[in-house]
């Protein structure tokens, strides 16, 4: 069979659709890269907020229009199963339950919304779509039930891989010459906590640092309230760790952070990024804020400004409250902050974080920073710095090649660098 694959949301998605991939090629199965060519479409779905899911419905009918079978996974087949199933979708598989692609692919199972996902480990094929950088997913699920967030009911419970199931994956990456690695879950800083063992995010960091050809490590999503000292004093300590935090504040005002059941007070969220700042050398601080949370007053956005020029972020996603059936917010709050001053409040954060990227960015020209290549094309490739940032040079370099250039400009947005002597002209 010839599976197309459309891929919504995080990248734990992302990550989820290379594991099915690869199952499904381990099946005799092909994976195409042309809808035409494609007799099953598989959606791995969104649902964080209104407009993703709403993608989803509007594309499986554009495809059903055009009599493609379609199979829905993540997190809209997880939580909004019973919509789905007008939509007369070939199968419905949740997030927990990707290994039964293949059976769902070849029309022996309608709907998996189970719990297996522990038969996901360093043994599952997985066809990934870089060859050089791979995600490697070390927890599922979310524990924290933030009151907006849909994810805790899409993803389940917090569960950790065990460590040394992911070593040996690690270790397989690197035999397979993969060069970086990022760890990741919902929040890869509870890592470890469900085993009771000691085990933390910090230890696999460490532990990590014995396996030879993985040039850089990182790590995504940080919750603040669950970064250690000890994840800090790691982070500071190795070469080869990523010195980038990405740490969602969500909301600057105390008052909406308590609503939003964010364990940590503006304060405190500051408090962290400087403990960062003043321990790990040349940190960068990426982050989330949601604007027009129920009852946001200008004040209360105010607090959030504030919190942004502060904590001086290098990347910034700023998302529009979205009430998502099911959470707590939307049963308790009206949505009473209206489209317009959400999109007014987003046009600002916008406007301030780009004085801030323009800043952080024009601090460093002139330096020499070591890159590695991420994506390259029509002559120009992309490479990210250890601390996250991307260099844009004007040459054809391969993926995963790890070079020095000098940063020289930074225009509308872009880092521009340049190769010292160009090993790689024509
Ligand atoms: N685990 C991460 C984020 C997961 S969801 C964390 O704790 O921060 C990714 C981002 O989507 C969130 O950071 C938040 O900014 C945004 N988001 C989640 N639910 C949302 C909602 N109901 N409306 C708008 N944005 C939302
Ligand atoms: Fe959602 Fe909060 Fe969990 Fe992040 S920590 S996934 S925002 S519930
Ligand atoms: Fe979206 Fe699910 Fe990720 S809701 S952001 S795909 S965990």
């Amino acid at each position: 069979m010839k599976v197309f694959f459309r891929t919504y949301g995080c990248q734990m998605n992302v990550h989820d659709t290379e594991i099915m991939k690869g199952l499904l090629v381990n099946a005799g199965h092909a994976i195409v890269t042309e809808l035409k060519m494609a007799d099953l479409v598989v959606i791995n779905t969104c649902a964080v907020r209104g407009k993703s899911e709403n993608k989803v419905y509007s594309l499986i009918g554009r495809l059903k229009k055009n009599g493609y079978k379609v199979g829905v996974t993540g997190c809209v087949a997880q939580a909004m199963s019973d919509k789905l199933k007008k939509y007369n979708v070939e199968f419905i598989i949740g997030t927990r339950a990707i290994t039964s692609i293949t059976q769902a692919a070849e029309g022996m199972k309608e709907i998996d919304l189970e719990d297996h996902i522990c038969e996901v480990n360093s043994k599952t094929p997985v066809l990934r779509d870089q060859k050089k950088h791979a995600w490697v997913n070390i927890i599922a699920g979310c524990d924290k039930f933030c009151t907006y967030c849909i994810v805790p009911y899409t993803r389940g419970r917090e569960l950790s891989r065990p460590i040394e199931d992911i070593i040996d994956e690690v270790r397989l990456l690197a035999l397979n010459g993969y060069n970086q690695v990022t760890f990741l879950g919902q929040n890869v800083d509870s890592y470890g906590k469900d085993l009771k063992d000691g085990t933390s995010l910090a230890r696999l960091l460490e532990l990590s640092q014995e396996i030879d050809g993985i040039k850089r490590f990182w790590f995504l999503t940080s919750y603040p309230s669950d970064i250690t000292d000890e994840l800090i004093d790691t982070v500071a300590k190795y070469p080869r760790i990523s010195k980038n935090f990405h740490i969602p504040a969500q909301s600057g005002s105390d008052r909406i952070l308590k609503k939003m059941n964010r364990r940590y007070s503006h304060r405190e969220y500051l408090e962290i990024v400087n403990k960062i700042r003043s321990k790990v050398a040349g940190a960068t601080i990426g982050g989330d804020i949601i604007v027009g949370f129920p009852t946001e007053t200008d004040e209360d956005f105010e607090e959030t400004l504030s919190l942004v020029r502060d904590a001086k972020y290098i990347r910034l996603n700023v998302a529009p409250y979205s009430p998502r059936n099911g959470t707590v917010a939307s049963k308790l709050y009206p949505d009473d902050v209206t489209y317009s001053i959400k999109k007014k409040r987003m046009a600002k954060l916008t406007s301030l974080q780009h004085d801030i990227e323009r800043s952080l960015n024009e601090e460093i020209i002139g330096q020499e920073v070591e890159i590695i290549i991420e994506s390259n094309s029509d002559r120009r490739s992309y490479g990210r710095t250890i601390d996250n940032r991307m260099v844009l040079i004007d040459e054809m370099i391969p993926e995963g090649e790890i070079l020095k250039v000098r940063l020289t400009a930074f225009k509308s947005g872009t880092l521009y660098g340049q190769m010292k002597v160009s090993a790689f002209a024509k």
